[in-house]
C-alpha cells in the first residue's frame, strides 16, 4: 500500500493579492478542541465575532456574520436572497470579480444592466448615479476594491442616489476590507461582503457579510422556514415573494441560526469561527486607523522601490488600491519565469492576472499579516536579482536603498 508524506507545507513570503500569511495566533486558534454549535460557550464566540465585525465593518447593523464557504459564497447568498427573478439590477464593472456579480445576478433570474469602464480605471461615481436614474433598478452590485486591476471605486456618492432611487447597493469588499476603510454606515451601503483570506489574514473558508434593516426587509419578505424544524401550529404567511433560490445560502434561515432563535441549519465550521474570531481580535487590537496606515506606508516602499528600479505601474494611479500593486511586465520578459524563479529560489509568491491581463501585469499583495517591512524588503532585493536574471533592463542597487528611505521617513 502507498504510504505518504507528513504534511509539511514550506514557509512562504506570500505577496499575492490573497490567501495571505496567516498570523500563528490564527493558525493556534484553528487547532483548539471542538465544541458543540449550540454548547453556550460556542454561542458567546459567535456573538463576540458579530460584534467585532460590526466594528471592522465600521457599522451598527444587527446583521453582521460569516457566511460558511469562500467569499463567493458570501456574495451568492446576499445577491440569491435579495434578487427575486426579474428584479432589475444595475451592475457597474471594471475587471473580473465586476463580471463575477453579474454572473451571479443574471443566475439569480435579474434583469442585469452592466456599466462598462476600462480595466485600469474605475467609474465617476456621477457616470453611476446617472444610471441609477435612468435605469431605476431595484439593486446595484459594485465591488470596491478590484483585485484583477489593483483599482478602488469610490462609493459615497452612490449610496445615497440608490436611497433615493429605492434601490438596495450590495458591496464587493472581499479585497478590501480590514486593510482599506469601508464605511458601511456613512457610505450608505444596504449590504457588503469582506473576505477572510486578504486584509483579514485568516485562511479561506469564511464570508464575513453586513446588511442593514433596507436589506432584512427583502429578505424577510421571501422567508420560508424549513419543514422539517418547523414549530408545531407553524403557519406560512400569505403574500410572500418569491422563495430564496438556495437553501445553503438563504440569509433568512442564516439569520435565524445567528439570532437568539438559534435555530438549527447548517453544522457550523467550528475551527473557522476560532480562526475568524481571532483574526478579527488582532485586527481590533491594532487599531483600524493603524492598520490601514501600516498598509499605506508598505505600499509607499513597494511602489517607491519598484520605480527605483524602472518598472512601470500598471493603471490610473488616481484610483490605485492601497493593498494590490500592478506592475507592467517588461517588454521581453516572460512573466511566469520571473513568477517561476522567485518562488522556487526566495520562497516568494506574487500573482499573475486575468482575462485581458493575462501575461501583461504581475500583481503584488500588501494585506494583513503579509504586508510588512520584512517582506516588503526582501521581495523588493529578490525582484530585482530575478529581473537582472531574466535580462530585464532595469536600474540595479537603486530599489532597496529607495525602499528604506521611506521608511525612515525620508
Ligand atoms: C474582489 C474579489 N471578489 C470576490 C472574490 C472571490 O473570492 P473567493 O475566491 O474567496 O470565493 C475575490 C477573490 O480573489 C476577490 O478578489
Amino acid at each position: 500500500m502507498r504510504t505518504y508524506n507528513e504534511l509539511s507545507p514550506s514557509p512562504r513570503t506570500i505577496m499575492t493579492p490573497g490567501p495571505v500569511e496567516v498570523d500563528p495566533r490564527v493558525l493556534r486558534a484553528l487547532s483548539y478542541p471542538i465544541l458543540g454549535q449550540f454548547d453556550p460557550e460556542f454561542t458567546a464566540y459567535m456573538n463576540d465575532t458579530m460584534e467585532m465585525l460590526r466594528s471592522v465593518f465600521q457599522t451598527n447593523n444587527r446583521w453582521a456574520f460569516p457566511v460558511d464557504g469562500t467569499s463567493r459564497s458570501g456574495l451568492e447568498a446576499v445577491l440569491t436572497s435579495l434578487i427575486e427573478p426579474g428584479d432589475k439590477v444595475l451592475i457597474p464593472i471594471f475587471g473580473r470579480f465586476g463580471h463575477l456579480l453579474n454572473e451571479i445576478a443574471v443566475r439569480c433570474g435579474a434583469e442585469v444592466t452592466t456599466l462598462h469602464a476600462e480595466w485600469g480605471t474605475v467609474f465617476d461615481q456621477e457616470e453611476i448615479v446617472s444610471a441609477i436614474k435612468r435605469e431605476k433598478p431595484d439593486l446595484v452590485a459594485v465591488v470596491h476594491g478590484e483585485t484583477s486591476t489593483g483599482r478602488v471605486q469610490p462609493l459615497e456618492r452612490i449610496g445615497p442616489a440608490c436611497r433615493e432611487a429605492g434601490a438596495l447597493l450590495v458591496v464587493d469588499a472581499v479585497a478590501t476590507i480590514g486593510g482599506v476603510p469601508v464605511k458601511t454606515d456613512e457610505w450608505g451601503l444596504d449590504a457588503v461582503v469582506g473576505g477572510t483570506q486578504k486584509c483579514l489574514s485568516v485562511p479561506s473558508g469564511m464570508a464575513p457579510i453586513t446588511f442593514n434593516e433596507r436589506a432584512e426587509r427583502k429578505i424577510l419578505s421571501r422567508k420560508r422556514v424549513e419543514r422539517g424544524i418547523r414549530p408545531p401550529g407553524y403557519e406560512e404567511p400569505e403574500g410572500l415573494g418569491a422563495p430564496i433560490q438556495s437553501n445553503y445560502l438563504d440569509l433568512a434561515q442564516l439569520m435565524d441560526y445567528w439570532s437568539p432563535t438559534r435555530l438549527n441549519h447548517h453544522t457550523e465550521m467550528t475551527s473557522m469561527l476560532y480562526g475568524l474570531r481571532e483574526g478579527l481580535r488582532i485586527v481590533l487590537q491594532e487599531g483600524l486607523d493603524n492598520r490601514f496606515d501600516r498598509h499605506r506606508l508598505n505600499e509607499s516602499a513597494l511602489i517607491a522601490g519598484l520605480e527605483a528600479m524602472g518598472l512601470a505601474l500598471y493603471g490610473d494611479p488616481s484610483c490605485k488600491m492601497t493593498v494590490v500593486t500592478c506592475v507592467t511586465i517588461p517588454e521581453g520578459v516572460d512573466g511566469e519565469s520571473v513568477r517561476t524563479m522567485l518562488l522556487d529560489l526566495f520562497g516568494i509568491e506574487i500573482a499573475s492576472s486575468f482575462g485581458p491581463l493575462k501575461g501583461k501585469i504581475w500583481r503584488i499583495g500588501t494585506m494583513g499579516y503579509s504586508c510588512s517591512r520584512k517582506n516588503v524588503l526582501h521581495l523588493l532585493g529578490a525582484f530585482e536579482a530575478v529581473l537582472l536574471r531574466h535580462g530585464a533592463e532595469i536600474k540595479a542597487g537603486a530599489s532597496l536603498q529607495a525602499a528604506l528611505d521611506v521608511y525612515e521617513g525620508k
